[in-house]
């Protein structure tokens, strides 16, 4: 849909989306390899001096992104916009996780963590640049004196493909229609926008089931690494995702679906 004025902010936004959304999240990325993802992220921290097991998810939904570190024994603390999601995460993890419901805009400090991370495109529903910047600030609050910040970002790629195409995913007796209502031109920094529907398997509209709109913003990678700069972080390394998702330098987001940046406190 291109540049669209800034109606209401992307938490209001993300909260309405994810609300609705909680109950298929996972049906919707069950082919999320998040072992595959998690192994490889790993690599990428430990070779940039990764230093103990404290992790805070930001962003974390239904906590397949923190599942996988809790088999590697890493003490964890998760926060969502979206109770919901929150509400999911807490049957998979039990007590084992401390889980808050936060906005990554207003991110209280939860403790000194050797890694924060906010992954899937979480931080893409920031849909400014103030936005941006509250986010990173409040992310740098929450690191230890060497601690590491990781994130992903949809590249240009995906608002060009994934938000300007229809996907369907079939699963547990629901038909989930993904339909992108971005063009194949978006323009860096747009707002785009895709509808999810349920449908019964037939194709047909299930009672009860409204479609939902996410709303995404692309982040050019000047803007990003100026917003570091705001919030008094350092980017140590950007890398483009590739379509089987493997780390790739330099960045090129006409190839890369994803831009994953590692940062640290300035100055450490
Ligand atoms: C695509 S999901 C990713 C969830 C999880 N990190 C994963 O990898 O499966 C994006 C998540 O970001 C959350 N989110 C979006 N905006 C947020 C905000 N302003 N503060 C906190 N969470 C937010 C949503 O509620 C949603 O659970």
């Amino acid at each position: 849909m291109g540049n669209v004025p800034k109606a209401v902010s992307g938490g209001d936004w993300a909260e309405r989306a994810f609300e609705a959304m909680a109950p298929v999240y996972d049906d919707f990325t069950a082919h999320h390899e998040y072992d595959l993802w998690t192994a490889d992220l790993l690599g990428i921290l430990e070779r940039n001096g990764l230093n103990g097991r404290r992790l805070l998810d930001v962003g974390c939904g239904t906590g397949k992104s923190f599942l996988e570190m809790l088999k590697r024994d890493w003490q964890v603390t998760a926060c969502d916009l979206s109770p919901s999601m929150l509400e999911i995460a807490r049957e998979k993890a039990g007590d084992e996780v401390r889980l808050a419901v936060a906005d990554m805009r207003e991110l209280p400090v939860f403790g000194e963590f050797d890694l924060v991370w906010a992954l899937d495109d979480a931080v893409n529903y920031l849909l400014d640049g103030d936005e941006l910047r509250a986010a990173l600030g409040g992310m740098g609050a929450n690191l230890a004196p060497d601690g590491l910040l990781l994130f992903d970002l949809n590249s240009l790629l995906a608002y060009r493909t994934f938000f300007a195409e229809t996907e369907v995913v079939e699963r547990n007796g629901r038909r989930l229609v993904w339909t992108g209502l971005a063009d194949a031109g978006v323009e860096p920094g747009s707002i785009c926008e895709s509808r999810l529907e349920v449908q019964s398997p037939d194709g047909s509209p299930v009672p009860g089931e409204e479609p939902l709109f996410h709303r995404q913003r692309h982040f050019p990678e000047a803007e990003v690494l100026a917003a570091f700069d705001d919030a008094e972080l350092e980017c140590v390394e950007v890398y483009g995702l590739d379509v089987e998702g493997e780390p790739r330098q330099p960045l090129d987001e006409s190839i890369h679906k994803k831009v994953l940046y590692l940062a640290r406190r300035a100055g450490y």
